[in-house]
């Protein structure tokens, strides 16, 4: 089924399928990749799960990722430039079973919309499934160097590996 939500499409799976919200500032350089490398490694272990991505930043919204992202995704045969960058709607609390954050300012943002404690239980750091309760964060490379979004797809796909491993072994369900 699809519907429509604040001028996008989404894709309503049946209510048993996991739907995992990735969040960042802009939705252009990290919520991207951790979609894009996520979706990669739910395909390969063909799990049925639906990821998408959204930020905060209206001045991109419809834009495609940051070049350096997309370049370092290809890097990794990882192709995420049909992505386009939507902002935050507080709908998306009732959608996703998950939403994973990039950093505390990403964290804050989000909490502040949730209404009532079952939105807030949704939402945490993507880096606390490697180490949870750590509140790491994958910080934002946009005004760093090519290193920057290495090290960002090297944070991510150790997050990702994470989840899939959770989403396979149940833990996550
Ligand atoms: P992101 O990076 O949150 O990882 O997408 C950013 C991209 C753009 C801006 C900030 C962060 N910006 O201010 O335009």
């Amino acid at each position: 089924m699809i519907t429509t939500c604040n001028h996008f499409l989404i894709y309503k799976h049946s209510t048993s399928v996991m739907k995992i919200l990735m969040v960042c500032l802009g939705n252009i350089c990290r919520s991207p990749l951790a979609e894009g490398i996520l979706k990669h490694k739910i395909k390969e272990n063909h799990l049925d799960v639906v990821v998408d991505s959204c930020g905060f930043e209206s001045y991109h919204i419809g834009c495609e990722p940051d070049y350096r992202s997309i370049e370092v995704a290809k890097s990794y045969s990882i192709d995420i430039s049909n992505q386009k960058a939507r902002l935050f709607d507080e709908t998306f609390f009732k959608i996703y079973d998950k939403i994973l954050v990039m950093d505390k300012n990403n964290y804050r943002m989000v909490a502040d919309r949730a209404s009532m404690p079952d939105d807030l239980n949704k939402v945490d750091f993507i880096m606390n499934v490697v180490s949870p309760g750590r509140d790491q964060e994958i910080p934002d490379p946009y005004y760093g160097r090519k290193q920057d979004f290495v090290n960002t797809f090297k944070l991510l796909d150790e997050a990702t590996d994470r989840i899939v491993e959770l989403i396979k072994t149940k833990q996550w369900q």
